[in-house]
């Protein structure tokens, strides 16, 4: 569904990533971990094309987006949902306006519509009634349901979920964890994170950035065995966890 082939990028002649080849298979879950500043974030909005490659191709369902007219883009991007790492709420706007804004800007639904379908979307994240609230009123996790509500509100094919659980208390991490489980099912899941015990729990595939580079990609049961010694540091931690003792088993 997604494809990076060979996509290199980086900003100011420092390279980001270079060479990175990965693909998302629709309807399954595909993490990406690695060190802060390994270039994840980068690399999801590179899928939306927030970013364009310096060279390689991002190819989504087979068409390359670095070819497509602004207005193709534009159908593309409709179809992925994207939850920003910092959240990247308008703090002016009301929680509602915010889940509403793109349901605004792709559609043509009534007034009515539009509240009908954000009431549906908040209560899917488990913040009903918060339509009239600001944002700066929100915690932080609260804030991050907004943005998950934001990024699901025109029900797309995939949903990208940057670091959805960090900075977040446990419980609040487990409320997220279970509103993914929730989605797992129905949607392609792209999640870049590096909690660790979260990603063994939803993962299908998992890569592993590291020095710019995918340094592991394929069936998570098998990444978090791989020899690599970035991948393996990254794991040793979560060998002693239950989580880990359930995937293997
Ligand atoms: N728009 C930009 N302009 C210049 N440099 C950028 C830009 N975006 C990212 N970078 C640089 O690219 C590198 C990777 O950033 P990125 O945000 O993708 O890291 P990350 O893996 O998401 O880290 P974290 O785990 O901390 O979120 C960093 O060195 C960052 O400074
Ligand atoms: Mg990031």
């Amino acid at each position: 569904m997604i494809w990076l082939d060979r996509v290199s990028k980086s900003f100011g002649g420092h390279p980001v990533l270079t060479d990175v080849t990965f693909h998302v298979e629709r309807g399954l879950t595909t993490v990406v971990m690695g060190p802060s500043g390994a270039g994840k974030s980068v690399l999801a909005r590179l899928v939306v094309g927030l970013h364009r490659p310096d060279s390689g191709r991002v190819l989504i369902d087979g068409t390359d987006i670095g070819l497509l007219p602004d207005a193709d883009l534009r159908a593309v991007r409709r179809r992925i949902g994207m939850c920003f790492q910092d959240g990247a709420l308008f703090n002016s706007m009301s929680v509602g306006e915010n889940v509403a804004f793109p349901l605004r800007r792709h559609t043509r639904l009534s007034e009515k519509q539009i509240w009908t379908a954000v009431a549906a979307k908040l209560e899917q994240v488990g913040l009903p009634g918060t339509e009239n609230r600001l944002p700066e009123e929100l915690s932080g996790g609260m804030r991050k349901r907004v943005g998950i509500a934001r990024a699901i509100a025109l029900d797309p094919d995939i949903l990208i979920l940057d670091e959805p659980t960090s900075g977040l208390d446990p419980l609040m991490a487990d409320a997220i964890d279970e509103l993914i489980f929730a989605m797992k099912p129905h949607r392609t899941l792209l999640i870049i994170s590096h909690d660790v015990t979260n990603v063994l729990a939803v993962a299908d595939r998992l890569g592993v950035l590291s020095g710019h580079e995918m340094v592991a990609f394929g069936p998570a049961a098998e990444v978090i065995r791989s020899p690599i010694q970035i991948v393996r540091r990254f794991f040793e931690r979560a060998t002693r966890t239950a989580a880990l003792g359930t995937l293997g088993s």
